[in-house]
C-alpha cells in the first residue's frame, strides 16, 4: 500500500470534510452522523429533538470526533436560515449535506385533510427546498460538495394509504436529480438514497399503522418484498459512499437500499 493510501485509510473516508445532517438526532440520521464522524468528518446535526441530538454529539465527542447540534425545525425558513448562519460562524464551509429529516402519514386519500397535506409537504418537501437552496448557494461559493437526499422506495412506486407520503418522496427524488443537472458545473453532486422498510421509529410505526389498517407487512409481505427489515447501518453505509469522494462520478442517481424490491416491482 502506498504511503498516501495508508494515510488516507488511517484518517477515514471523510477526512477533512464537514457534513450537515438534517434529522440526525435519531434513526438513520443518527447512525449516519456517527458513521460520518468515525470516518473523519466534522458533523453538524439539525433536528427538532434537542436531547437526542445532544446525545449523538456527546457519543461522537466521546470517541474523539467533532460534532455540533443546532436545534432547528427544517420546515421553517427562518430557522433554517438561522441554523446555516450559525454553521458558517461555528464550523465554516461544509462540503457534505445529508438532507434526511422527514416523516410519514398513513391514511386513505379520501380521508386526508388539507392540514395533513400541508404538514407532510412542509416537513418532507419544503424542508428539502429550504435546506438545499441554502446548500447549493454556499457550496457553489466554497468549491462544491456532495448532497444526499433521503427519498424512498415510495418515490417511484405507489403504495395504498401512502398517497401524501409518495407525493412528497417523489418530489424530493426529482429535486435531487435536478440539482445534479443544474449544479454539476459548480462542483456539486447530488444523489438520493431510496430505502425500503428500515428498522427506525419511522419504519416500525409505518409497519404497525399499515398492519392496523388491514395490510400484512409484519406477517409476510415484508419477507416477500425485501427479504427482511433493513438495518439503519445498511442505509448509512450507502449514504457514506454517496457523500464521499469514492462516488466522484456518481451524480443524479437514485440508490435503492431495498434488497431488490424495486427491481422486482
Ligand atoms: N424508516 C423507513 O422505513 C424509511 C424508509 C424510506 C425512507 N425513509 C425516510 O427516512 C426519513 C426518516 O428517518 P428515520 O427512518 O431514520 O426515522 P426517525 O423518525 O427515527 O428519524 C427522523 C428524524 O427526523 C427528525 N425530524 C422530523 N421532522 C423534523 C423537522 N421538521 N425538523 C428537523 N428534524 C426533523 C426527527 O426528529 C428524527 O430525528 C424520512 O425522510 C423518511 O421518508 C424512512
Amino acid at each position: 500500500m502506498s504511503k498516501n493510501l495508508a494515510t488516507q485509510v488511517n484518517q477515514g473516508r471523510l477526512a477533512g470534510k464537514t457534513a450537515v445532517i438534517t434529522g440526525g438526532a435519531a434513526g438513520m440520521g443518527s447512525v449516519t452522523s456517527e458513521l460520518f464522524a468515525r470516518e473523519g468528518a466534522t458533523v453538524v446535526i439539525l433536528d427538532i429533538q434537542k436531547e437526542a441530538g445532544l446525545q449523538v454529539v456527546e457519543n461522537i465527542k466521546n470517541r474523539g470526533g467533532k460534532a455540533e447540534f443546532i436545534e432547528t425545525d427544517v420546515s421553517k425558513a427562518d430557522q433554517v436560515d438561522a441554523a446555516f448562519d450559525k454553521i458558517a460562524e461555528i464550523v465554516g464551509p461544509y462540503n457534505i449535506l445529508f438532507n434526511h429529516a422527514g416523516t410519514i402519514t398513513v391514511k386513505p386519500l379520501d380521508e386526508s385533510t388539507e392540514q395533513d397535506y400541508d404538514r407532510l409537504m412542509d416537513i418532507n418537501v419544503r424542508s428539502a427546498f429550504l435546506v438545499c437552496r441554502r446548500a447549493v448557494k454556499e457550496m457553489s461559493k466554497n468549491g462544491g460538495g456532495s448532497i444526499v437526499i433521503t427519498a424512498s422506495i415510495a418515490s417511484e412506486l405507489g403504495y395504498a394509504l401512502e398517497s401524501l407520503y409518495c407525493m412528497t418522496k417523489g418530489a424530493v427524488l426529482q429535486l435531487a436529480r435536478t440539482i445534479s443537472v443544474e449544479y454539476r458545473d459548480r462542483g456539486i453532486r447530488c444523489n438520493s438514497v431510496c430505502p425500503g422498510f428500515v428498522k427506525t421509529a419511522h419504519g416500525l410505526r409505518e409497519i404497525d399503522e399499515l398492519d392496523a389498517a388491514g395490510q400484512e407487512w409484519e406477517d409476510g409481505a415484508l419477507a416477500d418484498s425485501q427479504g427482511r427489515i433493513c438495518e439503519p447501518e445498511e442505509v448509512a453505509a450507502a449514504v457514506l459512499f454517496l457523500a464521499s469522494d469514492e462516488s466522484s462520478f456518481v451524480n443524479g442517481n437514485a440508490l435503492y437500499v431495498d434488497n431488490g424490491w424495486y427491481a422486482k416491482g
